[in-house]
Formats: C-alpha cells, sequence, structure tokens
C-alpha cells in the first residue's frame, strides 16, 4: 500500500510515498522504465487516454494512463507524487533541469507585454531567463534589492505595473549566492494587492533551491508555484540534472501540458535517481548544515575575511532576521564570503584550494567553491551584480559532508596564499 500523504512528516513521505510495491512484482524500488511508447488494449482505449490528458474528460479521468514518455511516463509518476506530498502541495511537475523549470513557468504564466518581478541577486540563469528571453518576447523585469523591505517592493510592483500587467513574482530565496532573503509573506500579500488593483492577482513562484524542501516550506506561506533545482541538495551527488515545480494541479496541469510541448520533461533514469535519492535528503543536509556552521564561524573570525553572508548570522532584531525566525527551519549550506581585495586575491585562495573542488553548482556531497563575479554571475550586468551584494571578492561556497576540520584546513591554508 502507499502511504496516505495526510499525517504522514516529509522525511517519512520522503522514503515511501508515491509507489506501490504491488505494480511491480513487489520490488520494494520502483523500476526504471526505459521506454518511449506505451501499448493502448484497444483503439477506443486509446482514444480515450488522449482525451483525458488533453482536454481533462472521458472516462479515464483521475486514472493513470500513458501515451509516451515525453507526456509523462511512470518514473515521473512517482517522483511527482513524492516532490507534491514533501512540498505540501496538490500536484508536482518534474523537467529537465531546474532551468527548464524556470522556463516552463515563465512560458506558461508570462505573456508579451506582461511585467515580472524578481529579486537581486539571483541566479545568473534565472536573470539571464527574464533579462534577456524573456525581454526579447517583449517582457518586462523589475526587480527590487531588498526582499524583506516592504515598501522597497511595494515600488518595484508599482513600476513593473506601469510597463504592463504584472503577472508572476519570482522570489529566490535565500537567493544565490549571498543567501538575501526574500519574505515569503510579504510576496503573497503584495500578489494580492497587485490582484486587486489590476483585476488580475500574479502568481508567487518561489525557488527554495538552497534550502530545499525540509529546511523551508514555501506552500505553507501560501505561494503559488514551490520551484526546486533537483540538482543540487534533492539529488545532492553532482551527478545529474533535474527541477521539480510543486503546486495547486490547476497550475501543474498546464505546465506539464508546456512540457509535451516543449519536450522538457525528465527522463525515466533520471527520475528514478532523484527519487532515491530524495529518501536521504534530510539527513545530508542536517550533516552538510552542521559543517557549514563551523566552516562559516571559522571565515568570520579570519583577518583575511571582510565579511560572511550566512544566514545563521543575521543580526537579533534585524527585518531579515525576523523573516528567517518565521520562514526558515535551518541556515542551509550554501552561502557567501568576501574577501579584502578583489579578482586578484579571490584567483590566490581559489588556486590554493586542494581538497575543495573548484566549480559552480551547490548542494552535492562535496564541497564545492567559486568566484561569483567571473562564473555564476559572469553574464549578470556589473551594476546589477554589484546591486546584489557580489563584488570582486565574493566567494560561494556549497558545504558537503567532509569532515568538517578537513574543510577548515583546506581553507585555513588557502587563505595563506591570498
Ligand atoms: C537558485 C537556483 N535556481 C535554479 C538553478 C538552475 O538549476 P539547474 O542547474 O538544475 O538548471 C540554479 C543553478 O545553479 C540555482 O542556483
Amino acid at each position: 500500500m502507499t502511504h496516505d500523504a495526510k499525517g504522514l512528516r516529509p522525511e517519512t513521505l520522503a522514503v515511501a510515498f508515491g509507489y506501490d510495491p504491488g505494480q511491480a512484482l513487489g520490488s520494494v524500488k520502483p523500476p526504471v522504465y526505459l521506454t518511449s511508447t506505451f501499448v493502448y488494449p484497444s483503439a477506443q482505449h486509446a482514444k480515450d487516454v488522449h482525451e483525458a490528458y488533453f482536454d481533462g474528460t472521458g472516462p479515464l479521468v483521475g486514472e493513470t494512463h500513458h501515451i509516451y514518455s515525453r507526456l509523462g511516463h511512470p518514473g515521473l509518476d512517482v517522483l511527482e507524487a513524492r516532490l507534491a506530498a514533501i512540498d505540501g502541495a496538490e500536484a508536482g511537475a518534474a523537467f529537465a533541469s531546474g532551468m527548464a523549470a524556470h522556463s516552463a513557468a515563465a512560458l506558461t504564466f508570462v505573456k508579451p507585454g506582461e511585467s515580472v518581478l524578481h529579486g537581486r541577486p539571483i541566479y545568473g540563469g534565472v536573470d539571464g531567463l527574464y533579462n534577456r528571453a524573456m525581454a526579447g518576447f517583449g517582457v518586462h523585469t523589475e526587480t527590487y534589492d531588498d526582499g524583506c523591505d516592504p515598501a522597497v517592493v511595494r515600488a518595484a510592483a508599482d513600476a513593473a505595473m506601469a510597463r504592463g500587467p504584472l503577472t508572476l513574482i519570482v522570489a529566490e530565496s535565500p537567493a544565490n549566492p549571498t543567501a538575501a532573503l526574500v519574505d515569503l509573506d510579504l510576496m503573497v500579500a503584495l500578489a494580492d494587492e497587485v490582484g486587486a488593483r489590476q483585476g488580475r492577482r500574479p502568481l508567487v513562484l518561489v525557488d527554495n533551491t538552497l534550502l530545499g524542501p525540509f529546511a523551508q516550506r514555501p506552500i505553507e506561506h501560501g505561494v503559488d508555484l514551490c520551484l526546486t533545482s533537483l540538482t543540487k541538495y534533492c539529488a545532492g551527488h553532482s551527478d545529474l540534472l533535474a527541477g521539480g515545480i510543486t503546486g495547486r494541479l490547476e497550475l501543474i496541469h498546464q505546465l506539464r501540458h508546456l512540457r509535451t510541448t516543449w519536450g522538457s520533461h525528465l527522463d525515466p533514469f533520471t527520475a528514478w535517481l532523484v527519487a532515491r535519492s530524495l529518501e536521504s535528503v534530510a539527513v545530508r543536509m542536517e550533516r552538510a548544515m552542521s559543517n557549514a556552521r563551523l566552516v562559516a564561524e571559522f571565515l568570520r573570525d579570519h583577518p583575511k575575511v571582510a565579511g560572511v553572508t550566512y544566514l545563521g548570522f543575521l543580526p537579533e532584531g534585524s527585518p531579515a532576521r525576523a523573516v528567517y525566525d518565521r520562514q526558515c527551519r535551518a541556515a542551509g549550506s550554501t552561502f557567501s564570503f568576501h574577501l579584502h581585495g578583489g579578482e586578484a586575491e579571490a584567483f590566490r585562495m581559489l588556486d590554493a584550494i586542494r581538497l575543495m573542488k573548484l566549480a559552480v553548482s551547490l548542494g552535492g556531497s562535496e564541497t564545492l567553491i567559486c568566484h561569483s563575479a567571473t562564473t555564476t554571475h559572469y553574464a549578470v550586468a556589473p551594476e546589477q551584480r554589484l546591486a546584489g551584494g557580489i563584488t570582486e571578492g565574493t566567494m560561494r561556497l556549497s558545504v558537503g559532508l567532509e569532515h568538517p576540520q578537513d574543510l577548515i584546513d583546506d581553507l585555513a591554508r588557502a587563505l595563506e596564499a591570498v
């Protein structure tokens, strides 16, 4: 028997939900269905399956039938049910990457002449999606610098509405790479206000990649869509690319249909790998986060480090701390530190690293380090980078599962080279 999501905690759902061994000869784990297409028992059945998929009508509505793997396959059913259950959402859709998920949301929910609001900093790929690709389709983008300040956010929303109806609010929180927070309750309230003013409520999409489904639960704050680059903590081993979005079934349906058209579904084997890795993400994150605190404390006290933007250090009484206390259950393991000096000092340090890997990405079992301005945020305009707190001395760390002392020793040695 599969478990009912009701009454079970996310850690349990991550292990047990969405798969019934009775479907597959009692196999404890779901099989990988390596097939591109599915056989129908009759021509009428084939028609009914298509009617249910495309029109949502007919005798097979609500039943699971597959047509062709680009439209959906058994591995996606397991993964999407599990993602939705963990996030506390009605439904989920999985994509070939986090950016495929972001692109699907942008293309489904935003039309030419409309506006999008997002924070700064934001992952460079998402910045490119809205400020270059969607701009080319006539979509306007406005940004806010402090996602915890109602006045700043409302002013940005006004500016967006002046350019065209505001239809999507994107909140990456914590933001890549500085771990800056966006107040999710504020975004939901803003969407309601904008909806009352313009007669159409914008959707709120939260990118939850940096904390993942256990340390922050956006759906519980009333956001419409929760997006996660599953490539990162959820898959957790830096060996695949995947993305997921959870939310109301009616919105997820629209995303799945666009995914079918654009061909950005997640393939059966990768879906299986992600579902497997979801089982252990809670414990992996606990270890990564306790390591990250020790590493952040070491860096904070180091004379060559100008500052550490780590959520665990937010000052008591600050607006960001109030948001953190309300919305985050833990501080994550990805954060930035800022060296005294600029690119030259950063490069000297990176070239002296021995244990950590000099690589982009985050959330893997190994610790990764990179210089944000010349890698993940290379394509972001320099003034936008600076406005988002990314200087020439900003380094991003994704702390992994190694012994923390080995990580600290590696950093200590590398900082001597600065
Ligand atoms: C916050 C955030 N969102 C989305 C993405 C894109 O995910 P993917 O690399 O799986 O396409 C990234 C990638 O680094 C990210 O950091």
